[in-house]
């Protein structure tokens, strides 16, 4: 491929369907769901993608069942201490963005764990974001950026669009390519930010079934974009 992109988002939609239509529970889904991720994660460093941003728990989440909130939170914790050693050795450094608040203690030491364990890796970065909201996140900016205002650590002139990612939970790239799995052609509040100028890639394939020749779909998608960010072709 001659155009790699720099950042990916995925919104890993469809778990509970896929399941659903198995005749197995919404957990079965979620479980697969994670095995799909550790293979994205492995196949996107393999081409080369910089960093992966990876929607897996919404503020907005909450609202399902505690018994489901319960299980991606335990999946959460045993999918890092499981998975750490391999994602070290893969050179892969692990971020979170979202809100801490009201994540359980074991979950946000789980998160600690992992991120000072990778924090050195350099080949690729993985933007977990759990927890979180697009609309939180530019609200959480905004208050970090009045606080700062007040105590002058940042010139009113100095705010624009590009300074503004400093405030964001965590200052990467913009996206320059998101996919979504699983039939929904929406953003569900993920990364309203950073994705102002992203090639959109809906999918219909639910995310446990979304494989590497689906992600090289992806991307041969990807190279086919013209990006013009405003300009004019000429
Ligand atoms: C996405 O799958 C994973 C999470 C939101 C945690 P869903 O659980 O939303 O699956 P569907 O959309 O109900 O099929
Ligand atoms: C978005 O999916 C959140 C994640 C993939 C983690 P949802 O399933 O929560 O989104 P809606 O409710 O269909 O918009
Ligand atoms: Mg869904």
């Amino acid at each position: 491929m001659n155009k790699i992109p720099t950042h990916v988002a995925v919104i890993m939609d469809g778990n509970g369907r896929w399941a659903k239509e198995r005749g197995l529970k919404r957990s079965e889904g979620h479980r697969e769901g994670a095995k799909t991720l550790e293979n994205l994660i492995l196949y996107a460093k393999k081409v080369g993608i910089k960093v992966l941003s990876v929607y897996t728990f919404s503020t907005d989440n909450f609202k399902r069942s505690q018994e489901e909130v319960d299980f991606l939170m335990n999946l959460l914790i045993l999918y890092f201490n499981e998975k750490l050693e391999k994602v070290c050795k893969e050179e892969v450094r692990v971020v979170f963005s979202g809100r801490k608040e009201p994540l359980r203690k074991d979950v946000l030491d789980a998160m600690q764990n992992i991120m000072e364990k990778t924090k050195n890796n350099t080949k690729c970065i993985l933007n977990v974001c759990f927890n979180y909201g697009g609309q939180e996140e530019i609200v959480d900016a905004s208050l970090k950026i009045h606080e700062d205002l007040v105590e002058h650590k940042l010139k009113k002139e100095d705010l624009n669009r590009e300074t503004f990612y400093h405030y964001l939970y965590q200052d990467l790239p913009p996206i320059d390519l998101l996919i979504r799995t699983g039939k929904e052609h929406r953003l569900s509040n993920f990364m309203l930010y950073q994705a102002f100028y992203a090639e959109l890639y809906f999918v219909d394939t639910y995310f446990p079934d979304f494989d590497d020749a689906c992600f090289d779909e992806a991307l041969r998608y990807y190279e086919s974009c013209n990006r013009r960010f405003g300009n004019a072709e000429d």
